[in-house]
């Protein structure tokens, strides 16, 4: 597995010194998704990958009921007895508090233990730091006190860490990801049943890169909760004359026409574009098992259009630099990827084009936004797991 070597000779080095103990380490990535957006938490499938930038902890357990946890990143110590677990307005923590507190929720039994946390997932970048974050704690607390939890179940303790510790209903998507990725495989996904399925990317001559805008709007997390609402209020008009309809994986856009459209025309367009997306997800796949990427390239443009126009979770710096490569005859596909409201987007680009490319995109990106663009080659890798001190010592 490709590991970034620095940082975790760092946390190793400097978990010594903190603590004055012998760290056991693990690493859980970031992810990328291919196509499939907003679609996890309306019972749809998702097309994420891990990917070779990943969070990386030390641990050890404490004789005693103290966590105490560093983030060499922020370069700051936050101390918490067991008891007393709640959310912090200190921001980083609450992404292993809120493991910690799910855990005690669903009855184990654990002591107190020592973390400290790196990494080099861009935090706001759309590549779920924070989702790494709450896998690597349930995993390695899992792993240190022997909770015999399954990765299925860290995924959902994950998950509910992030609605009760950040305030964001997210889906389910990150966490599997940064748990079940393979390396050089995407990960089908169905968000209703969590069946999945791994499949090989195979991009012949193209690599992913991720353009990050370097901006995250406030809105994020208070319009992401927004949609999801949305999304629940179609599915309650479309209900009322199909009793069997439970969430948007069962509805149809002839049901949205008759039945939300003449309502509510704000929750028709962010349901039309997820029951859409959820076809074209299905068909992005075939195309992806086919080997015609540049059929899954053109899916990718509408589903940002979708996401701009209808859902309307994108941004001025996404859109720009989505239709930046639109006619660019090197650029397969491309949309903005994650949550919205920035972050990065995902561009399927000929091998041999991309420096060209990110040095051009970068250059007007600059001259339009006034900010700096930063270019990520993404490769895919292994999920979460533990890392042998001596194999990389
Ligand atoms: C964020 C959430 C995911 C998913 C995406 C949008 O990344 O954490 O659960 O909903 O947005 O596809």
């Amino acid at each position: 597995m490709a590991i970034n070597s620095e940082i975790f000779k760092e946390v190793k080095e400097k978990f010594r010194k903190r603590f004055n103990e012998e760290p056991t380490l693990f690493r859980s990535p970031g992810r990328v998704n291919i196509i499939g957006e907003h679609t996890d938490y309306n019972n749809g499938f998702v097309l994420p990958a891990a990917i070779d930038k990943a969070i990386y902890i030390g641990v050890c357990k404490r004789a005693n009921e103290t966590i105490s946890l560093y983030s060499e990143e922020f370069d700051e110590a936050f101390e918490v007895k067991l008891s007393e677990v709640m959310p912090t307005d200190k921001g980083w923590p609450n992404y292993i508090l809120g493991v910690v507190d799910q855990l005690l929720k669903r009855g184990h039994v654990f002591g107190g233990f020592n973390m400290n946390i790196d990494g080099d997932v861009p935090i706001g970048s759309g590549l779920s730091s924070s989702a790494a974050v709450e896998c690597a704690t349930a995993f390695a607390l899992n792993d240190l006190f022997e909770l015999n939890i399954s990765k299925q179940d860290m995924a959902f303790i994950a998950q509910k860490a992030e609605h009760e510790f950040a305030g964001v209903r997210v889906g389910i998507m990150d966490m599997f990801a940064s748990l079940f990725g393979k390396k050089d495989h995407v990960i089908k996904l169905d968000c209703q049943s969590l069946e999945y399925e791994y499949v090989p990317l195979k991009l012949e001559g193209y690599k992913i890169v991720l353009l990050n805008t370097n901006v995250k709007h406030s809105l994020s997390s208070s319009e992401y909760n927004t949609r999801r609402q949305q999304c629940e209020e179609g599915v309650t008009l479309v209900k009322a004359h199909h009793p069997n309809v439970s969430s948007l994986r069962d509805v149809t856009v002839e049901m949205l026409n008759q039945y939300v459209k003449p309502l509510n025309e704000v929750v028709y367009r962010r349901c039309k574009y997820v029951v859409e997306e959820s076809q074209r997800l299905l068909a992005g796949c075939e195309d992806l098992k086919n080997g015609h990427i540049d059929a899954l390239g053109k899916k990718m443009f509408r589903t940002h259009d979708g996401l701009s126009r209808e859902y309307e979770v994108s941004c001025k710096e996404l859109d720009f630099l989505v239709d930046a490569v639109r006619n660019n005859p090197d650029v397969l596909g491309a949309r903005m990827m994650g949550g919205g409201f920035g972050g990065c987007t995902i561009n399927i680009v000929k091998e041999e084009a991309k420096e060209n490319l990110i040095k051009q995109i970068s250059k007007s990106y600059k001259n339009q936004m006034g900010l700096e663009l930063s270019p990520y080659i993404a490769q895919t890798e292994d999920g979460t797991s533990k890392l042998n001190l001596s194999k990389f010592a």
